[in-house]
């Protein structure tokens, strides 16, 4: 059984590459840090969370359109929108581990490491006491008030230092709080430093400076440097919005936490472009609606949270986080900036183009002001599979299981004869037959029964179908449901209906509209 946050993480990583969801790049050749590949399974699971963002975003609204743009762009873009100057991280290196890590990731878990520990106070203090009135314990208890205000100067100092891109004070809350590394428990660090994050390389055969281009670290320049080709192609009005989904790349100082952080990822992101003014106002409605989407899935609501900025982007007036909480804490999944008319302005200054609106309900032209939300595809995967995983004892033996919403899961319905005779496993290939033009299905025959049940558990399937000796008589199956082990019996002529029922991505769109 599963002992605690940190062994699940270490079974749901095993999982992944022991029932084909993710592979290490370049396996045999030791593997490339933060690189991964999606196996069978794995890419299903990848491809219908797409699907899902998809027709959430654009085709469930008539003024959100699509767009699919090139990895390379022209390396002005990633001047004009600030990226080579100031898309950087702080690193700092431990001199005794040669361990590098990110300045800002290791004072932000010291913070959260105080939490815990006011957190700890007060379940020690629940169990002490009937009565226990929380607030009054946080504001009375001297254990807690003493971390509460070393934290809080903490956080000041850390959130100034941020938005001074002050990196000696940086170092010095580092010293103060007598942070070690988190690997070797050393404190020798050096001084911290800023690092470009973005992947150059050379376009054409001449290698000389002007050649430089980037592997692009977001998707949204492709959106902004498009913005009125798709307003003139698709005739769209402000408010309107544009959606890709795309790969990005990022030179992360720290690749942990298995898909977490990936030097190469897919990102899902939608801009949505708005008169100057009305920004807040539909930067809160996407809040929402982005929440909505999550909740939808079925996920505990427990399991997700805001997180505001405490240092906003060089592009953003307001920038809020919606975080999961994964095995190794919250942390953040998708974010939802209101980007002003930064990105716009720039490129029409660095273009000398004009990437102006003529508003004509107001008689004006404007750079329009953006609202964007982005969320990273194998973050969302990672969610899912952390979420869905489970183990239970059946029978005395353990099950494992992966409770994947039903419209998430690779393999919808698997299709089994019980024996592999007297004329099953073609009655169940007829089945199979029929329901492969609808869904994504899974036929075999071999080993018995129960044990191909349990490896449908492994991959989250959530209905499997069995032709049995009564199917030859009487035209019935039995279906089984994932997480109940429940099984039905059912008319052959209603498995298509039922199942597509079952597993209609439908229904949930339509709690969102
Ligand atoms: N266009 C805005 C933007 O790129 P971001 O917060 O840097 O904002 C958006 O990234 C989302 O992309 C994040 O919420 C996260 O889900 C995902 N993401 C960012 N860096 C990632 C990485 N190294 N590996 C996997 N996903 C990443």
């Amino acid at each position: 059984m599963i002992a605690n946050d940190a062994e699940k993480f270490k079974k749901v990583i095993s999982h992944a590459k022991e029932y084909g969801f993710i592979f290490q790049s370049s396996e045999i050749y030791d593997g490339l840090s933060a690189v991964y590949d999606y196996a069978s399974y794995g890419v299903l699971l990848k491809n219908n969370i797409k699907e899902y963002w998809w027709k959430a975003m654009v085709q469930m609204h008539e003024n959100i359109v699509g767009l699919d743009t090139a990895i390379l762009m022209h390396p002005t873009t990633w001047k004009a929108s600030g990226h080579v100057d100031a898309f950087n991280d702080p690193l700092i290196d431990n001199k005794d581990s040669k361990k590098r890590y990110r300045a800002d990731n290791l004072i932000e878990d010291y913070l959260t490491k105080q939490e815990d520990k006011i957190n700890k106070e007060i379940e020690k203090a629940k169990k002490r006491f009937a009565d226990f009135d929380e607030e009054m314990f946080r504001t009375t208890n001297a254990r807690v008030l003493e971390i509460a205000e070393k934290k809080n100067v903490v956080y000041s100092r850390y959130v100034k230092a941020l938005n001074d891109n002050n990196l000696e004070e940086l170092k010095q809350i580092i010293i103060d709080c007598e942070i070690a590394d988190p690997e070797a428990g050393s404190r020798n660090w050096t001084d911290v430093r800023q690092f470009n994050l973005m992947f150059s390389t050379k376009l054409g055969a001449v290698s000389d400076e002007a050649d430089t281009i980037y592997l692009r670290p977001e998707t949204a320049q492709g959106i902004f440097v498009n913005f009125l080709n798709v307003q003139k192609t698709t005739r769209q009005k402000i408010p309107f919005g544009i959606a890709q989904i795309g790969k990005a790349f990022r030179n992360e100082i720290v690749a942990r936490q298995f898909i977490f952080r990936m030097r190469e990822f897919e990102q899902m992101e939608m801009q949505f472009f708005v008169r100057p003014g009305e920004e807040l106002n539909y930067y809160d409605h996407w809040k929402t609606t982005r929440m909505k989407w999550h909740l939808a899935l079925g996920t505990d609501e427990k399991m997700l949270k805001f997180h505001d900025h405490d240092k906003v982007a060089h592009y953003a007036n307001a920038a809020v986080d919606i975080e999961f909480n994964f095995p190794f804490g919250f942390k953040e999944l998708e974010g939802i900036h209101s980007r002003t008319n930064f990105d716009l302005t720039q490129h029409s200054e660095f273009s000398g183009k004009k990437m102006q609106y003529f508003d004509s309900e107001i008689n004006e032209s404007y750079v329009p002001y953006v609202v964007e939300t982005s969320i990273g595809c194998d973050r969302m995967f990672l969610a899912m599979l952390c979420n869905a995983y489970d183990e239970e004892i059946v029978n005395e033996d353990t099950r494992t299981v992966l409770r994947l919403p039903v419209v998430l899961a690779p393999i919808k319905v698997a299709v089994f004869p019980l024996l592999k005779k007297d004329g099953l496993p073609e009655k169940a290939l007829e089945v199979f037959n029929e329901l492969k033009f609808y869904h994504q299905c899974y036929y075999e025959e071999k080993d018995a029964i129960g044990k191909r049940y349990r490896r449908q558990d492994a991959i989250g399937t959530p209905y499997c179908i069995t032709i049995d000796h009564q199917t030859l008589t009487d035209n019935t199956v039995t279906i089984r449901e994932r997480d109940s082990m429940q099984q039905e019996r059912i008319n052959i002529e209603n498995v298509l209906k039922i199942v597509s029922d079952k597993v209609d991505m439908n229904k949930i769109l339509k709690t969102l509209a």
